[in-house]
């Protein structure tokens, strides 16, 4: 069921051809965060969520270091990792995580390829949890990698990917002009037909 909101273009359904959970429908990446806090067990439910994502040879390559508003210079630090671009929107939101691939397995001989597939996977996960719990994530590859592998210290092999602005939905007055007309703008996706296939490539399936 759709949950009503004080403001009405913040329900930002997904349109499909057949019915989908409504947990995929309802989830889309708002800029306009509050910073009402998130709950200790949603936060775990979070990791557990996505630590319970399937991996090439159950390698498990995702890495989460997290950070909240609550404790203000640590997510001071995370914030300031962010482009500034997303900075001005993202730091609303009371949590922010930065996502970490495990680019080679230890002892292994070769790179693992479908790290980044599966970490993809892992914030799936959590991303739909997260719409479970009526939070809303909004993924940012805009970012400083090099600014994040120095504030955490993280080693050779591992890559720092994306941080995710995670909160309760803000109310949309509360943002800059400019991004509240980003934040009503429709949502579009291609059509079935230009990325299912059937019996060759690109010849779009009958669906
Ligand atoms: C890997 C990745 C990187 C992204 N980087 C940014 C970003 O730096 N800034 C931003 O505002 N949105 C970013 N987004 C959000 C996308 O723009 C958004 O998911 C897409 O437009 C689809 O909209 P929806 O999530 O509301 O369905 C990113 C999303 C992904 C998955």
């Amino acid at each position: 069921m759709l949950k009503v909101r004080d403001n009405a273009f913040m329900n930002k359904p997904a349109l499909t051809r057949t019915p989908i959970h409504e947990h995929l429908t309802e989830r889309w990446s708002p800029r306009a965060f509050s910073s009402e806090p998130i709950s200790k067990e949603a936060i775990v439910a979070l990791f557990e969520a996505a630590r319970w994502a399937p991996s090439g040879n159950n390698s498990q390559p995702w890495r989460f270091i997290f950070s909240t508003q609550d404790k203000p210079e640590a997510f001071e630090k995370m914030a300031d990792c962010l482009a500034p671009n997303n900075k001005r929107w993202a730091e609303k939101a009371f949590m922010l995580l930065t996502v970490v691939v495990e680019q080679h397995a230890p002892g292994a001989e070769k790179p693992n390829d479908s790290a980044e597939y599966a970490t993809g996977l892992s914030v799936a996960s959590l991303t739909l949890e997260a719409t479970a719990r009526n939070l809303y994530c909004h993924q940012m590859g805009g970012i400083n990698r090099d600014k994040v592998r120095e504030t955490y210290n993280i080693p050779g092999g591992y890559a720092p990917r994306v941080i995710i602005a995670i909160g309760h939905m803000g109310r949309l007055e509360a943002l800059p002009e400019d991004l509240q007309a980003r934040e009503k703008a429709e949502r579009s996706r291609k059509n079935l037909e230009e990325i299912v296939f059937e019996t060759t490539w690109a010849e779009a399936a009958k669906l």
